[in-house]
């Protein structure tokens, strides 16, 4: 079964001196999947990418990368290549140029190494002998991808890497990474647009303060029994309302943040109630036009994350005052004052 696993890590941990980046995480990655790594700020998503591409050690745990333990060396696993914080390219070469130097630097002939078509893959043709430096992010990060594939690799790593990019970069980069995992390759990246990963990722590990919260299919996720709102459109809002109010299980959401629409209904509900709303709608007469969860279950599931990560912190933040007060209170009274 292992042998199938492009990622294996168990209890990754890994320190800045006192931060705790990763926090003993365990990931199993299929081979021919992309895997969507989500999570607030500052949850560790970099330092574990960084850990795939050699660029930094775990300080303690086991990884396994295409079948093989890494070991303690600063370098990336054979057919690993990606970057993180953005790629590193040569600002006054063009993209040519600069995918050119990259194949030099590996031994290859830059005419056979498949420049052009590396190049028409993430739609840079048209400035392909431009110059690096007049780049977008949009422009840079697909430069970096072109310069990912050049390597042909076995596990592509990304972070971040739709930072950037308008609709036809994206279309291109996602075109792109749906080919690779059809063709077998593994995709990990990370993303803070849930619906660009919803758009690419089979499954999905959510990270808060370096632990791995879920990690699995989204469908596992939208199966969770968790309270979604839910907007309706239908025949008689006014009636629908009533009958919303009155269904056990259902809370009506008026201050949803959403466009005011006095024909729109929002209500905030587990699977079952909402079925029951749905069945009692339709008999007594209402027509229903519209349903739809007014944000993902990967959305919702990040946003609840995001929330309870900022209560948490708020929480110590006024631990550490009160703990700060007494101990001032205890130095006062010690002192006689
Ligand atoms: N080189 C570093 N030196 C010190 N602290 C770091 C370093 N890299 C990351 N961190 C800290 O580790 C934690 C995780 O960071 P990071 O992996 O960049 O998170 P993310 O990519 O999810 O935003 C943060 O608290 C960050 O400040
Ligand atoms: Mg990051």
């Amino acid at each position: 079964m292992d042998v199938q696993l492009a990622i294996r890590a168990r209890g990754i941990t890994k320190c800045f001196g006192d931060v705790v980046a990763l926090d003993g995480i365990d990931l199993d990655v299929a081979q021919g999947q992309i895997h969507g790594l989500v999570g607030p700020n500052g949850a560790g998503k970099t330092t574990l990418l960084g850990l795939l591409l050699g660029l930094a050690v775990a300080d303690s745990g086991s990884l396994e990368i295409l079948g093989t333990p890494v070991g303690r060396a600063l370098t990336a696993a054979e057919g690993v290549s990606g970057f993180v914080d953005g790629p590193g390219l040569y600002p006054w070469l063009t993209a040519r140029q600069n995918l050119a130097a990259l194949a030099a630097l590996r031994g290859h002939d830059a005419r056979t190494a498949g420049i052009d078509d590396v190049l028409h893959q993430v739609g840079l043709t048209d400035v392909a002998d431009d110059r690096a430096r007049g780049f977008s992010l949009g422009m840079r990060q697909r430069l970096g991808l072109a310069a990912a594939l050049l390597t042909r690799p076995r596990l592509l790593v990304l972070d971040e890497p739709a930072n950037g990019l308008d609709p036809a970069g994206k279309k291109h980069v996602h075109g792109v990474l749906s080919r690779l995992a059809e063709e077998g390759t593994t995709v990990v990246l990370s993303s803070h647009r849930m619906d660009d990963l919803e758009a690419l990722c089979s499954e999905v590990t959510i990270v808060a303060t370096g632990r791995v919260v879920f990690s699995g299919p989204l469908g596992k996720l939208a199966a969770e029994n968790r309270e979604l709102d839910y907007r309706l459109l239908t025949g008689d809002a006014r009636a629908a309302r009533r009958l919303a109010a009155d269904t056990p299980g259902i809370q009506v959401v008026d201050d949803a943040g959403t466009r005011h629409d006095a024909d729109m209904l929002v209500v905030r509900a587990l699977v079952p109630a909402l079925d029951a709303l749905v069945v009692r709608l339709v008999r007594d007469g209402i027509a229903l036009r519209e349903l739809a969860p007014l944000v993902s279950p990967l959305e919702a599931a990040f946003l609840s994350l995001t929330e309870q990560q900022e209560l948490a912190e708020q929480q110590e933040l006024t631990e550490q005052q009160e703990l700060t007060g007494q101990q001032e209170l205890t130095e006062q009274q010690e002192a006689g004052l």
